[in-house]
């Protein structure tokens, strides 16, 4: 027999306790730019530098990540709560607007204002339930000294101190 597994609503109240940084994934494919709100990012191993995200198969970033093999993590600073809510909706065209980034050495978009940028290539990827799961291997970094993180939690957007 099957092992009984949790609803939807009990496992999103438990996802809700969990707090979390917030960080755009951005990548690009020919030549266009794309990016998401994404807080499902974690470190895996640091030699080899590794990191993981989960992207929805039914993104657009994840479309653009499969043709690219390459993504960005921008982990937001405290105040960047507009940068997430516009990179989480609708006019995916528009997301960038206002927003200064520079492009990395395999052009993914790498955010100027945000606490860390990581420019990664997909070492592996996983699909797992609607998410894939991709392992990438850190080629360059750039951290802000001199800033806070955006928190996310239970729905809403904390910050330290
Ligand atoms: C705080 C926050 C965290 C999110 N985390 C994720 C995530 O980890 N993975 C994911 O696939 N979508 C996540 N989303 C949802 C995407 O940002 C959203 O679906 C986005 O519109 C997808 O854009 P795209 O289809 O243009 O790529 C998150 C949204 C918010 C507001």
């Amino acid at each position: 027999m099957e092992p009984k597994l949790v609803d939807a609503e009990a496992f999103k109240a438990a996802m809700r306790t969990w707090a979390s940084g917030v960080t755009i994934l951005t990548s690009v494919a020919d030549g266009q730019i794309h990016g998401m709100t994404v807080s499902a990012f974690s470190s895996v191993s640091a030699q080899p530098p590794l990191v993981l995200v989960c992207a929805n198969q039914a993104s657009f970033t994840h479309e653009v990540i499969e043709v690219s093999q390459v993504f960005g993590v921008n982990v937001l600073a405290a105040g960047q709560e507009e940068i997430s809510n516009r990179f989480a909706m609708g006019d995916a065209a528009h997301r960038f607007e206002g927003v200064p980034w520079t492009a990395g050495s395999t052009g993914t978009p790498l955010l100027d204002g945000a606490l860390c940028n990581l420019e990664c290539r997909v070492r592996n990827s996983y699909r797992e339930g609607t998410h894939t799961i991709y392992i990438g291997e850190v080629m360059d970094s750039r951290v802000r000294e001199d800033a806070a993180p955006l928190v996310y939690f239970d729905g809403g957007y904390r910050s330290i101190g």
